[in-house]
């Protein structure tokens, strides 16, 4: 089970792929979490890609494309894999096409207006990577992981000015990714604007049926 997770930032993509990969026994790969990850431990790679991630920006395609192929060389990812924000460009495309194909691409359909609120009220655990949301799905004490009782962040990338960079980079370098799966054969749409749990069935479906 080769699953790639596409849509706008806030799309609900990370919060559904981790519980799809959970269920499938296959590894769920973030571009987002490792860079965020190494941001956090200070590493070589966190320092390269920290202002470009607070700004929205997107990290330079060799880096991920590289950093991609070593986590998929993993013994764990032999039986499959969820990438959830990568491929973001038609070039990373391009690179995965070349050395691990995809079953399906799910690409979370989900107006700007709905991801911008959804983003506002996101709170994550910088020790475990749950996501939570204020309004949507509150964690059961304030401002505590359910999973962990680690104390809950904004991502700083969560702020006005990035969330409004990360959604115009979404529609110029990322969108045209639907028309690439689409022609390719491999796309498949969700409406990402229902709960949570209505989404995930329908990806588990999808997955199951593969
Ligand atoms: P990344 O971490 O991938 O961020 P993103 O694409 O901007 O996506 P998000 O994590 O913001 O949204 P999501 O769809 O996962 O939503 P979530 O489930 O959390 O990337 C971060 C940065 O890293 C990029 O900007 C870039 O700089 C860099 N990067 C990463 N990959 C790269 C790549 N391939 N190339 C170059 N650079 C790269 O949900 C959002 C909120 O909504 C949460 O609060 C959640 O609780 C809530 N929610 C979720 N689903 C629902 C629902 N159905 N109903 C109501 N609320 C919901
Ligand atoms: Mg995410």
């Amino acid at each position: 089970m080769k699953l790639i997770f596409l849509g706008p930032p806030g799309a609900g993509k990370g919060t559904v792929s981790v519980k799809a990969a959970l269920t499938f026994g296959v590894p769920h790969i973030s571009t987002g979490d490792i860079f965020r990850d190494a941001i956090r431990h200070g590493t070589e790679l966190g320092h390269a890609v920290k202002d470009l991630i607070d700004a929205g920006q997107l990290v330079p395609d060799e880096l991920t494309v590289d950093l991609v192929r070593e986590r998929l060389d993993e013994p764990d990812a032999a039986r499959g894999w969820m990438l959830d924000g990568f491929p973001r460009t038609i070039p990373q495309a391009e690179a995965l096409d070349a050395f691990r194909p995809e079953d399906r691409v799910i690409d979370f359909a989900i107006d700007d207006a709905i991801v911008i609120a959804r983003l506002s009220g996101r709170r994550v655990c910088p020790r475990c990577g749950a996501s939570f949301n204020v309004v949507s799905m509150p964690p059961k004490e304030e401002g505590r992981c359910d999973a962990c009782g680690g104390k809950l962040e904004t991502r700083v990338d969560d702020r006005e000015e990035s969330v409004r960079s990360r959604i115009e980079v979404y529609r110029e370098r990322t969108a045209p990714l639907i028309g690439y799966y689409e022609r390719k054969g491999t796309l498949v749409r969700v409406d990402a604007d229902r709960p949570a749990p209505l989404v995930l069935a329908d990806v588990l479906a999808l997955a199951g049926s593969l």
